[in-house]
């Protein structure tokens, strides 16, 4: 369950109270909060959707990379998404069989592609071609590898990036991104890998942007990818069809479909085009984690000039980038409630020296000091956050069974000082 108010009016996560976790001293302000039963339920409930139906979830551990999560959701019978070599490894040490990893990105490395072969007994599950002039790049690492690899092609469907309704940063299956293969390069990618023994083509997949609060996107994008299954399954032995990630949660403005909702409605299509047989692969990232997840903050100051008024926290963008970096709205509540005291509206803003560490404005307590929770920040949060302007990174708190289980400590501006400081003579 997301955070919810106790009788005695405090916010708690998973039970737990944050106002104790925001004056523990091992925690403190800014903590990250998460609840770690809520997230293993996630998983649960979407990988109900799927029914009898074969399927991986493949976590997209981009959205939140913390170990206790990824281990969580490896016992859950998750695979992973990754982006990177190091997630890849993390992947792995987490508990995540290589053969229930896919690996994204435009840009993927020569050590990367090395590490992804020849990972387990046969490689990861696949590497994910999102460009045709990649092809021989992997080939050639699968000859210096010695081992053949097994690769999907993700495919850029060009849906209309106005008709999904999204921030044009978090769309990514439109003719401008510079992810997926593009419609017009996939037969020179098909011949490409008709030429190239050493890769075997398992998969094929697209993803078109996060924060779907419908159907309609993700399903025409799945048509597209099932329409393409179908041509090519009798050149290529596929084995799964990937739809990607994408499914959004509630950050104030409501959502009423539920990411186990998306599969059911795709599985209804994928049937109908006859690919019962194939394995659908999805690859969540925000849905199994963003609600589960809190910042907790504590307020440092106020400022008045009216009618403005600023509270200050001692949370900023480097923190959590969402709202600088794509304009995202988080609700902001605080987290202990004062009968005593009335509430007006501030613009609540971080101590980083950037105009655009702005969570934007919010009703609060008219009250000094005191803690506030920025909600449903379990995803690309953390994940996101940067040491800017000397900033110590937050604590990351977890919570399990009523209880804080786990915790990694804040880690301090003197570990960025010694860092800043650390360039040796080159001689
Ligand atoms: C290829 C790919 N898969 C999965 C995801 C996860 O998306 P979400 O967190 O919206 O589920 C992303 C997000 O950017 C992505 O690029």
């Amino acid at each position: 369950m997301p955070a919810s108010r106790r009788p005695d009016g405090v916010l708690a996560l998973g039970g737990v109270s944050l106002a104790e976790i925001a004056r523990d001293p091992r925690f403190g302000t800014p903590s990250y909060v998460y609840d770690l039963d809520a997230i293993t339920a996630e998983a649960r409930d979407l990988q109900t959707g799927f029914g009898s139906a074969p399927h991986l979830v493949a976590y997209a551990v981009k959205a939140n990379s913390a170990g206790p999560i990824v281990q969580a959701l490896a016992a859950e019978r998750c695979g992973a998404d990754v982006v990177s070599g190091a997630e890849l490894t993390l992947a792995l040490r987490c508990g995540v069989k290589p053969e229930s990893i896919v690996f994204s990105g435009v840009a993927k490395t020569d050590a990367e592609l090395d590490l992804a072969i020849g990972s387990g007994g046969g490689g990861i599950g696949a590497i994910q071609i999102e460009s045709a002039e990649e092809i021989p790049r992997i080939a050639a690492r699968a000859r210096a590898v010695g081992r053949a690899a097994r690769v999907s092609l993700r495919i850029n469907p060009a849906v209309d990036v106005g008709a999904l309704d999204t921030h044009s940063y978090i769309a990514t299956g439109h003719d401008e991104a510079k992810f997926g293969v593009p419609l017009a390069s996939v037969g020179r990618a098909l011949d490409a890998l008709t030429h190239a023994p050493e890769l075997a083509l398992v998969g094929v997949g697209s993803h078109v942007r996060s924060q779907l609060t419908a159907t309609e996107g993700y399903l025409a994008s799945a048509r597209a990818v099932f329409t393409f299954a179908r041509e090519v399954r009798s050149r290529f032995a596929l084995e799964f069809v990937d739809g990607g990630g994408g499914f959004g949660i509630d950050y104030g403005e409501g959502c009423a479909v539920r990411p186990a909702d998306f599969i059911r409605a795709t599985l209804v299509i994928k049937k109908e085009m006859g690919l019962e047989d194939l394995s659908f692969y999805c690859e969540p990232g925000r849905s199994l984690v963003g609600a589960h997840g809190v910042l907790v903050a504590r307020v440092i100051q106020r400022k008045v000039a009216e009618p403005r008024r600023w509270t200050m926290i001692d949370a900023g963008m480097n923190d959590l980038m969402r709202p600088a970096l794509y304009q995202a709205r988080h609700r902001i509540v605080a987290v202990a409630l004062d009968a005593a005291a009335g509430t007006g509206s501030y613009r609540v803003v971080g101590p980083v020296c950037e105009s655009s560490d702005d969570f934007g404005i919010h009703e609060l307590p008219d009250i000094e000091g005191g803690e506030v929770a920025i909600l449903d920040a379990g995803a690309y949060g953390y994940s996101m956050a940067s040491r800017y302007n000397g900033r110590a990174l937050p604590a990351e708190v977890f919570v399990r069974g009523g209880k804080v289980a786990l915790y990694t400590a804040r880690r301090p501006a003197d570990d960025w000082i010694t860092d800043r400081l650390r360039p040796e003579p080159a001689t």
